[in-house]
């Protein structure tokens, strides 16, 4: 075909990894009209914002880089050519024909689930069609028709397993932008997964906003749980690592937490999200579960997995947060001993319940709580890495560093690992040795 290759296509991704793995099937599903992926906006045919919505930080940057690739497209437009220009994700979702209104040089709006049709909606943006918005859930139908990932590079690689969220937390818009709850097929996952090994795939994440609720259609009839899930994907000779994110405190279900003990293919590292300490806020967030309950499930991981890593998110100054809320949120960091976490300022979602409350908490206690927060979050993350070092383990390496000879990986426990002087270990898992912890990352030596 002589199409083949000649357009480009550029799509940046905002936001978490589901953004990550639904940019790779979007540059998937154009490939096949002729669309090759390029870095940068620079000469695009057809540029995708592929947008978050979880923060008003996120949203904020996509109307600034909205500005940017408008300049863009007017300097090309000078020169006869014409870039399309489309928002997906999670912001398209929301704001859907709101953005046409604000940016009227935007051709489509999209969501996260109706980016299979693509090809569609830029037909009918070149036949001439002023704004194309597409903001529907047929989610079961974009996984039936959505093409094979085909083109994996990298040695690690995400899989959807699993989308949307029936939890409504009341600070989240997630229920609202990625869905209700929906779980692949079972047989479905596991033949992605067989066809990324055989491009060289040795680590899989299984994403899903509730990935531990995964629930899909089993391969003998019967619902399959997510432990279920991976029981059968550890099968896969060649898959080496199995992990999967981001998990719910309600779902960590006994054999999910067992799973960790028994099955060497998966990972010792949990990303398990907990927002706060104190119950009353916990309570008002609609989290369904309690300090106590959290802390129990990290035990009883320990208790099968000892070294396990666990990870979260926070949130600070949450409506109606007391300074002694604040202070049950630090006290179950001290219980629990993050490895690596994330936190951030409460930011109020339209449309989400605790947006309307009106005991909003000022920004320059946030600000102080955050600091606070992330500070202790620091120093747990840096001892942790420091309790590696003289320990031997295999680190994927899955991408070549800045520096001459340099590459970096992923220790089990989901750190950053650097290793120089061989470059030929580059898409390996390798036996290393431990030698220095920094704040974010190990360096290693060969053994
Ligand atoms: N404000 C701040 N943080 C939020 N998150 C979700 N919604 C908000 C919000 N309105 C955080 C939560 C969640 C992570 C993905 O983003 O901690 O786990
Ligand atoms: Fe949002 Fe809560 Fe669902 Fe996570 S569980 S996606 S925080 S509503």
């Amino acid at each position: 075909m002589s199409m083949l290759n000649s357009k480009k296509i550029h799509i940046k991704t905002y936001g978490c990894q589901m953004n990550v793995y639904d940019t790779e099937r979007m540059a998937d599903v154009m490939a096949p009209h002729g669309y090759r992926t390029i870095d940068t906006p620079e000469g695009a045919d057809l540029v995708i914002l592929n947008t978050c919505h979880i923060r008003e930080k996120a949203e904020d940057k996509v109307y600034s880089d909205l500005g940017r690739v408008r300049a863009e497209k007017d300097r090309l437009a000078k020169e006869g050519k014409r870039m399309i220009l489309a928002v997906g994700g999670c912001v398209g979702q929301a704001q859907g024909a709101e953005i046409m209104a604000r940016a009227p040089y935007v051709d489509m709006v999209f969501g996260p689930q109706t980016y299979h049709r693509l090809p569609e909606m830029l037909a009918r943006v070149e036949r001439g069609e002023r704004s194309v918005v597409d903001v529907d859930f047929p989610v079961v139908e974009k996984f039936d028709t959505l093409p094979r990932q085909n083109t994996h590079e990298s040695p690690s690689a995400f899989l959807s397993v699993q989308e949307g969220c029936d939890k409504f937390c009341t600070f989240c818009v997630v229920p609202y932008t990625r869905g209700a709850e929906y779980s692949r097929k079972a047989a479905d996952v596991i033949e992605e997964a067989k066809a990324l090994v055989q491009q060289g795939v040795m680590e899989i994440t299984l994403l899903g906003q509730n990935v531990n609720a995964y629930h899909g259609a089993g391969m003998d009839g019967a619902d399959w749980s997510l432990a279920r899930l991976m029981k059968e994907l550890a099968k896969i000779d060649g898959l080496e690592r199995i992990r999967y994110t981001t998990s719910h405190p309600r779902d960590m279900s006994d054999d999910l937490i067992a799973i960790h003990g028994e099955e060497k293919k998966v990972m010792p590292y949990l990303h398990l999200p907990v927002q706060a300490g104190s119950d009353a806020v916990l309570k008002r967030m609609n989290r369904h579960h309690t300090a106590a309950s959290y802390v129990e499930i990290i035990e009883k991981l320990r208790a099968v997995r000892p070294d396990i890593a666990i990870s979260g998110d926070f949130i600070v100054g949450f409506p109606g947060e007391t300074e002694e809320d604040f202070c049950a949120t630090m006290a179950l960091v001290e219980t629990v001993g993050y490895s690596s976490a994330y936190s951030f300022k409460y930011s109020i979602r339209p449309g989400t319940p605790a947006g309307e409350a009106t005991d909003q908490v000022p920004e320059e206690d946030k600000t102080r709580r955050l600091a606070l927060l992330q500070g202790l979050l620091g120093r747990q993350q840096f001892a942790f890495n420091r309790s590696t070092v003289g320990m031997e383990m295999d680190v994927l390496f899955d991408r070549v560093g800045k520096y001459e000879g340099q590459i970096l990986g992923k220790s089990p426990y989901l750190q950053s690992v650097h290793l120089l002087g061989h470059p030929e270990l580059a898409g390996k898992i390798a036996r290393v040795k431990i030698v220095e912890a920094r704040e974010s990352s190990l360096k290693a030596e060969l053994v």
